[in-house]
């Protein structure tokens, strides 16, 4: 099965797409992710990327598609793939769909993680992962059960915040959101392939309402 995962920044996009990789064997595909490791490798992507991330602006489509295109390549795509954090554009939407026709992979299903603006400034500022194995965290809705201490991979001390989880670059992340990427809700409804899941409930209630728009 192959999902797009679609929802404002903070929604709990990375959160529910790890816990599908772990229960079903799909790949997590967050054009985010991938972009982090480019900045953090110093690539030439990520030298471009690093400022307009840092400020919560959208990398071009350009770059982004061919970041998706590479990765479909792999073998492990194969077994289905989560998006998250990608299609957000228009432009992504329909490059993906061609992609998708090209190497005869099906979109099985968009699921719509709609949440209050309100909680979603808290839930990023709270956020800190793994720099080990990149698991995520908040301060009050998902601590580790050990202070300092990854619950899944037991590193200690390796705990980091993106840097763009402040207000001002939140801001413009919600902006850009509204802007670019909710008109794929739209979309998506058009093709027939959109759920919608209330991303303001708790993690695991999240869980069960798209196990349950999957089934
Ligand atoms: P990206 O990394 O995709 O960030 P984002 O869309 O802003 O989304 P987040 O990762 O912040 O939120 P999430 O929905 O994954 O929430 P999470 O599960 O962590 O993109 C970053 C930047 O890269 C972009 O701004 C852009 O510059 C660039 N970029 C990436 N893709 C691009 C593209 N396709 N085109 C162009 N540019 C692109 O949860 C958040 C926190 O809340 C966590 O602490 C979690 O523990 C907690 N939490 C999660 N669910 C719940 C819940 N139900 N209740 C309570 N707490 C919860
Ligand atoms: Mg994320
Ligand atoms: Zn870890």
């Amino acid at each position: 099965m192959n999902i797009i995962l679609l929802g404002p920044p903070g929604a709990g996009k990375g959160t529910q797409a790890r816990v599908l990789e772990e229960r079903d064997g799909m790949v997590q595909l967050s054009t985010g992710d991938m972009l982090r490791a480019a900045v953090a490798a110093g690539t030439e992507v990520g030298q471009q990327a690093k400022a307009i991330m840092e400020r919560g602006d959208l990398v071009t489509d350009e770059v982004v598609i061919g970041i998706i295109s590479d990765r479909l390549e792999e073998d492990d795509v194969k077994g289905g793939v989560i998006f998250d954090g990608f299609p957000r554009t228009l432009a992504q939407a329909d490059a993906l769909g061609a992609l998708l026709g090209t190497k005869g992979l099906k979109l099985d299903a968009v699921v719509e993680m709609r949440c209050d603006d309100s909680v979603l400034v808290e839930r990023v500022v709270g956020r800190f992962t793994c720099g080990k194995c990149g698991e995520g965290y908040h301060r009050s809705f998902k601590k580790p059960a050990k202070e300092d201490v990854c619950d899944k991979c037991g590193s200690t001390g390796g705990f980091k915040q993106r840097a763009d989880d402040n207000e001002e670059s939140m801001r413009t992340r919600l902006l850009n959101y509204y802007k670019d990427t909710s008109p794929l809700i739209g979309y998506y409804h058009a093709k027939d392939t959109l759920q919608t899941v209330d991303g303001t409930a708790d993690i695991d209630d999240v869980t069960a309402q798209i196990a349950k728009v999957l089934s």
